[in-house]
């Protein structure tokens, strides 16, 4: 059957056949933070465009050309959300959220958008899962932050990753640092891509994160910022160091991480996996103690991180890891002739009301097609209903993994729970 509609280009539908393993991925990475108190905080899909502008910085590739950005009929200029941060700062802002309590840990998964080049990892609709720890600036919480996503994968099996990290510094060190890199790229500044050119007078940082392959051959050699941090900045990163080792989460500092988004101070990390090819990120984060001051709320430090579920599930593939499919069926119930049909219904019912998935398929009147449905559902027992189970009060059941049967009296149908 062909339609002539189709997904828009860079989304994808999450059919039954692939649902489970988001479902999974979902239920592991909620239980995973709640553990450390995190608490859900759900978003609407869009804001105002400002929000933004103001925080993810508008020399990033993403305010620059990857933002969903429309005017609503009363011509208010609203973005969908490329992510999730700055919308959970704006909530948390808006709603006071610092007078609850002084640490606030809020969590969330859902859609974001960025058009971009589609490519194997990278849509233009895409789901994240993050966390956000916010009102303290203890290098502790760094760590902890960290940790929270290496046990989360943990949990999942993977293991082919690495959680790299860096400190990009604060304000009072970025000074010296864009200086050093303008100086380092001056004599090059003619083989810079059009954005770079840009990039050198407004954000000298951004040029590290250019994927234009002339700029990144340039930018090999460029000063390190690990060089450049000041007294307090240096001492931040060797304590979230300590805590890394103390929380035992092993780790490499990659000097070169800059980040896609202006908001970050200080700590910045990526879990990096190499098999992915060009979007070998899992996740990344950090510190971003100057956006809830940027946005107009009080001078709140803040940590945390997103990882893509799309990302996740490649490596879960390539890892080869089972996922259990929920979706299956328990029990699937062949029923044949009329008088069975009411004794089927009977039993669904009651294996329902017990929290049991069950089927049947009253339109499917022959065996071999209802074997066959009982198949393709994957259900663990077949339960076959038919006139000779009616009049000895008694139906057979097949254990579809093994093949073996057994007989249950239809007096007895509590014996079902016991399977
Ligand atoms: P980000 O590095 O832009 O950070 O995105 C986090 C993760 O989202 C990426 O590592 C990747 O797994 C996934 N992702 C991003 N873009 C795409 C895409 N086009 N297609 C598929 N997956 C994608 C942030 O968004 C920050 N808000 C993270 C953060 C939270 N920092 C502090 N708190």
């Amino acid at each position: 059957m062909a339609s002539k509609f189709t997904v828009p280009r860079g989304t994808y539908d999450i059919l039954p056949k692939e649902s489970y393993k988001w479902e999974y991925i979902e239920q592991t990475f909620k239980s995973i933070v709640k553990n450390y108190n995190y608490q859900e905080i759900v978003t609407p899909i869009f804001e105002n465009a400002e929000i933004f502008e103001r925080s993810v910085g508008n020399t990033s590739d993403i305010i620059q050309k990857e933002m969903y950005k429309f005017q609503d009929k009363k011509g208010r200029v609203f973005a969908l959300r490329p992510e999730g941060t700055a919308p959970v700062i704006r909530s948390y802002i808006e709603n006071n959220l610092w007078t609850d309590s002084p640490l606030t840990k809020l969590f969330y998964i859902g859609p974001m958008f960025r058009y971009d080049r589609p490519q194997a990892g990278r849509s233009r609709q895409f789901s994240q899962f993050g966390i956000e720890c916010i009102g303290s600036n203890h290098p502790y919480y760094d760590a902890e932050v960290i940790s929270i996503f290496y046990n989360f994968l943990k949990a999942i099996g993977l293991k082919n990753y690495q959680v790299e990290i860096n400190s990009i510094g604060c304000p009072n060190c970025s000074e010296n640092y864009n200086e050093a890199l303008r100086t380092y790229y001056k004599e090059y500044i003619n083989q810079l891509c059009p954005d770079c050119k840009s990039r050198f007078l407004k954000n000298p940082k951004r040029l590290l994160d250019c994927k234009v392959d002339t700029c990144k051959k340039i930018s090999k050699n460029a000063p390190l910022i690990l060089d450049y941090l000041d007294e307090e900045c240096k001492k931040h990163f060797e304590q979230v160091q300590f805590y890394l080792n103390l929380l035992k989460v092993p780790f490499i500092i990659n000097a070169s991480i800059v980040r896609g988004l202006d908001y970050y101070s200080q700590t910045a990390f990526e879990f990096i996996n190499n098999n992915l090819g060009a979007q070998n990120a899992l996740g990344g984060g950090g510190r971003y103690n100057g956006l809830i001051k940027q946005m107009g709320g009080k001078d709140i430090p803040a940590v945390g991180f997103a990882g893509g579920f799309s990302r996740l599930l490649l490596s879960i593939e390539n890892e080869n890891i089972k996922i259990e499919n929920t979706n299956q069926s328990k029990f699937f119930i062949v029923n044949l002739g009329d008088s069975a049909i009411e004794k089927t219904i009977e039993i669904l019912n009651f294996l329902r009301k017990n929290n049991i998935k069950a089927d049947f398929d009253i339109e499917k009147t022959s065996l071999k097609a209802q074997m066959k449905l009982a198949d393709k559902l994957n259900s663990t027992y077949t339960i076959i209903i038919g006139e000779d189970e009616m009049k000895n009060n008694e139906f057979t059941i097949r254990n579809m993994l093994n093949g073996s049967q057994q007989s249950i009296n239809f007096d007895n149908i509590k014996a079902l729970l016991e399977l």
